[in-house]
């Protein structure tokens, strides 16, 4: 039986006391806690992954493998099957329509790429708009300047509210009838705000304005359904929610899909490559153009099994209090300053100490074995409107707990005394 088969008991009682613990648990389906023990508070960067995701991969390899959509032989067959079988899986995880909706890309990164240069490069009209958030990540902001700047579109950023969400109300004056696409991020990796999108969403859709959401964060920390969003695209990466690295998915709902042109060109995406021009396969496929990563879909079907298997919404509820019990210790900390007071926060906080560089911080607790982020988070616009350069960030997963807590409060404690 799994762990979680006996601590989705105490999660369901909400035993608070046992929930603040269940971390120690899950943590030993995780071999790096083992093999290289830490305090890992650096999630949001990239989480760490179960055992049977790297069983699941090793196993791909050992006796799976082979090339995928392209030989007849039965290795290429057996792989072929566990390949598709991940789209299925990720169609159901994430309340896709059918499986076709469903790309296997690079990660986030690239999959917000495809839809800027595959789907709104085409479309683009003249006196255009794309409206993005203030909070964006620089992979949900570069492609949009770049297009902006190259096409001469203006580029509009929603400002976030005093609590750091993106204010509802100038959204609305923002998005317009010549709004190309908008863009925006479900949970901040810089304030962890959730952002409430329905209303954004529903907005966008009576103007006809095609909705990207960046889900990097969102996603196995929150039940993330692209029918009860509606957004028309969605992106993320396997190897935030626990999977591999260098996987990720693109979800597009498949009317858009069908419009959408691929942007990468090469092996495998075409029903017949003529000398004059080519007739590309239909969704998903002429979107993978190359060999695609393979190994990184099976361990990601491992993923979605122990996120399934555990509950999102219990790793939720988790690690919702663990983080609420983070901040409450972190405000209670003299010279702890705590960036933004959204109304729902997800998985990370950031935080700067008075008077110390968060890089010192960072390292100082590095020497210590416990991870946590210093710098921008690749989110520069965002911290320079806030008029801080770089901060701390201390984020969490499943396998977190209080003792995990307790050591980067006496870490902080300990920097606070050298530099003081
Ligand atoms: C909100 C957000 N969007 C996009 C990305 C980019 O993800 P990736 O580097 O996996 O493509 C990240 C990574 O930290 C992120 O936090």
């Amino acid at each position: 039986m799994s762990v979680f088969n006996n601590y989705r008991i105490q999660l369901d009682a909400r035993k608070l006391d046992g929930m603040l613990k269940l971390g120690k648990h899950i943590r030993k389906e995780f071999p790096i806690f083992q093999n290289a023990p830490h305090v890992y508070l650096d999630s949001a960067a990239t989480s760490h992954k179960p055992q049977r995701v790297i069983d699941a991969v090793s196993r791909f390899y050992s006796t799976q493998y082979g090339s995928i959509h392209r030989a007849l032989h039965t290795r290429s067959a057996e792989a072929t099957r566990i390949y598709e079988m991940g789209r299925s899986r990720v169609e159901h995880f994430i309340g896709a329509n059918k499986p076709s909706e469903i790309i296997f890309t690079g990660g986030t990164t690239e999959s917000i790429n495809q839809v800027a240069f595959g789907f709104a490069v085409p479309r683009i009209k003249e006196g255009g708009n794309i409206v993005i958030s203030a909070m964006e990540h620089h992979a949900n902001f570069l492609p949009w300047q770049r297009i902006c700047t190259q096409y001469g579109l203006s580029l509009r950023r929603i400002p976030l509210t005093d609590a750091g969400e993106i204010d509802e109300v100038a959204a609305s004056e923002l998005i317009d009838e010549n709004t190309l696409i908008t863009a925006l991020v479900q949970v901040s990796n810089v304030l962890g705000t959730v952002n409430d999108l329905n209303p954004i969403i529903a907005h966008a859709h009576s103007l006809q304005v095609p909705v990207l959401v960046d889900a990097a964060q969102s996603i196995g920390h929150m039940d993330v359904n692209v029918q009860a969003l509606d957004c028309d695209f969605l992106a993320f990466s396997g190897h935030k929610m626990l999977g591999p690295t260098g996987v990720g998915v693109l979800y597009g709902k498949y009317t858009y899909l069908e419009q959408m042109e691929p942007w990468r060109f090469g092996g495998e995406m075409v029903l017949h490559a003529g000398l004059e021009r080519s007739k590309f396969k239909e969704p998903p496929h002429r979107f993978e153009g190359g060999s695609p990563h393979s190994a990184g879909v099976a361990g990601l079907i491992a993923a979605i099994d122990f996120l399934e298997e555990a509950g999102v919404s219990n790793i939720q509820r988790y690690s919702d209090q663990l983080l609420s019990h983070m901040i409450d210790q972190l405000q209670a900390e003299e010279d702890v300053q705590i960036l933004a007071d959204p109304k729902q926060r997800s998985g990370l906080v950031s935080f700067v100490l008075k008077d110390i560089h968060p890089h010192d911080v960072a390292s100082i607790l590095g020497e210590t074995n416990i991870a946590i982020r210093a710098g921008h988070h690749c989110a520069q616009p965002l911290l320079r409107d806030l008029g801080i350069p770089v901060t701390n960030r201390a984020s969490i997963h499943c396998y977190n707990d209080e003792d995990d807590i307790e050591a980067l409060m006496d870490g902080i404690r300990r920097v606070k005394s050298y530099f003081h």
